[in-house]
């Protein structure tokens, strides 16, 4: 018995008269009058499928084929031929033919029509059987592959930061918290919860950030990254948040804010290039199918370099702009989706890396400009999906740092820890976040971001 082929392999390097077993789920089937039928084999290890021809040459044809159905799951053991048909090289001609789960063709949801994202959002569990979703799925897989490689490279040490955490990054107050207590019976007895008794013996929450547990690590062990999930309790409905998603975060000591931009800028483009040479069979289904813009924005965020910005130039750029925005531009605000999106592409037709923002609108950690007014923050903006990534070069001066943390009104002794890396041996370093689903947003051209995560978890959403 020859052992599993995956389908990619057979369409790629499968040579006529080779036997074969190859695995997976039916796409469809088709019955000719001269007493063969085809099937289109798909096990996800690609975009295409493997035609399978099932002729009289398998034991009992007649009887097995009529339960071979869209979406069932077969073995198949045969022969590779030289495809006379158009579109594939090879075909495969069985010899034994095994259906291993049925799939009733009353029920199964998936047909041969195109079902909307939404529609296929009610059915994640069935949904990376689709063309999309198994290429999202490739894709996905490819730029966590890249952004591991990108580091390893250059020497960054991958470090795991906690889930469960006691502090605010983000300092927004949009956190899920952690308990055992029960808080229904509490809430009869007492009007304020005791956190002393709760099972970490204070208030926790899921993180909204590794940044400051990356940061202890840049400055002990250097240059390092952490990648994991993070959660935010933000009530925000809209195509381009999650209250569950990836992100990735470097820190590294002895950064300025330029060296910063400098990093993320070749990150991006390192993964816009990778994808392209990775996932070249999926790329031009998204171009085809879903945005056939993709792919030359990719290669012009891979070939050109990006616009650096103050935030206060764009304020005043956007100002000036003939654009009827929404939402007016106000020096102090924070830029809506729209402005950055003019930026990117109607103003500069590229990514465009705005940088020096109020620091009324920016966390406690970011390094403060002589100015008074703003903070060494930066964001990266590329075309339709506006911010990707979110970074600063780090407050390293405990006197600024701790009164900061009190303006923004946290306590410096919550803080302690933090403080200790300014007061043992600091020195100036900057990082910055990378939210993965955004990045898949970019590559692919899909406009929602719960089309971006396999399970998406966002307001009155956590099923599957
Ligand atoms: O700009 P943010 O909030 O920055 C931080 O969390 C910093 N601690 C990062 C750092 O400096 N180490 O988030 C970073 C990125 C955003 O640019 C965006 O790509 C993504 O994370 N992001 C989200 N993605 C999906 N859903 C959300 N609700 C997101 N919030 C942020
Ligand atoms: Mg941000």
């Amino acid at each position: 018995m020859s052992t599993v082929k995956r389908v990619k392999t057979v369409l790629n390097s499968g040579q006529p008269d080779e036997e074969v077993l190859v695995r997976g789920w039916v796409r469809t089937r088709r019955d000719s009058k001269h007493g063969f039928s085809f099937v289109e084999l798909n096990d996800g290890s690609c975009m295409s499928n493997l035609q399978v021809v099932i002729d009289a040459e398998v034991p009992n044809y007649a009887e097995t084929i009529k339960s071979v159905s869209t979406g069932c799951s077969i073995s198949v053991v045969g022969t590779l031929k030289e495809s006379p048909g158009k579109g594939q090289r090879i075909e495969c001609h069985a010899k034994t033919l095994d259906v291993v789960g049925l799939a009733d063709p009353e029920t199964f949801p998936l047909q041969k029509k195109r079902h909307s994202f939404e529609f296929l959002r009610e059915i994640a569990h069935l949904r990376p059987r689709t063309n999309s979703f198994g290429a999202i799925a490739r894709v996905r897989n490819a730029v966590s592959a890249t952004i591991h490689e990108f580091f390893q490279e250059r020497g960054f040490l991958y470090i795991n930061t906690p889930i469960i955490t006691t502090s605010d990054c983000e300092g927004a107050g949009e956190m899920f918290h952690v308990t055992t207590l029960d808080l229904a019976k509490l809430a009869q007895v007492q009007t304020q919860i005791d956190y002393s008794q709760d099972f970490f013996g204070k208030q926790a929450s899921l993180t909204v950030s590794g940044q400051l547990e990356a940061e202890i690590f840049a400055t002990s062990i250097g240059d390092c990254y952490t990648f994991g999930p993070t959660f935010r309790a933000e009530n925000s409905n809209t195509t381009r948040h999650l209250a569950e998603f990836w992100m990735v975060e470097p820190e590294m000591p002895f950064y300025d804010l330029a060296d910063n931009m400098t990093l993320a800028e070749e990150f991006i483009r390192t993964i816009c290039r990778e994808v392209l040479s990775r996932c070249p069979e999926d790329m031009e289904f998204f171009n085809q199918r879903i945005d056939n813009t993709v792919l030359a924005t990719l290669d012009n965020i891979a070939e050109n370099e990006f616009i650096r910005l103050p935030y206060t130039e764009a304020v005043e750029l956007l100002a000036k702009s003939d654009k009827k925005f929404e939402f007016p531009v106000e020096w102090g605000h924070d830029l809506q989706s729209e402005h950055e999106r003019y930026l990117t592409e109607e103003h500069f037709k590229q990514p465009v890396i705005l940088f020096d923002y109020p620091r009324t609108i920016k966390p406690f950690y970011m390094r403060c400009n002589d100015d008074g007014k703003t903070v060494r923050a930066m964001d990266v903006l590329v075309p339709r999906v506006g911010e990707i990534i979110g970074g600063s070069q780090r407050e390293e001066r405990l006197d600024v740092l701790t009164e900061r943390i009190t303006e923004c009104g946290m306590s410096p002794d919550d803080y302690w820890w933090y403080l200790d890396l300014r007061r043992y041996g600091t020195v100036p370093h900057a990082g910055f976040g990378l939210g993965l689903e955004r990045v898949i947003q970019l590559v692919t051209g899909m406009t929602n971001i719960r089309d971006c995560i396999p399970f998406p978890r966002t307001p009155k959403n956590a099923e599957f």
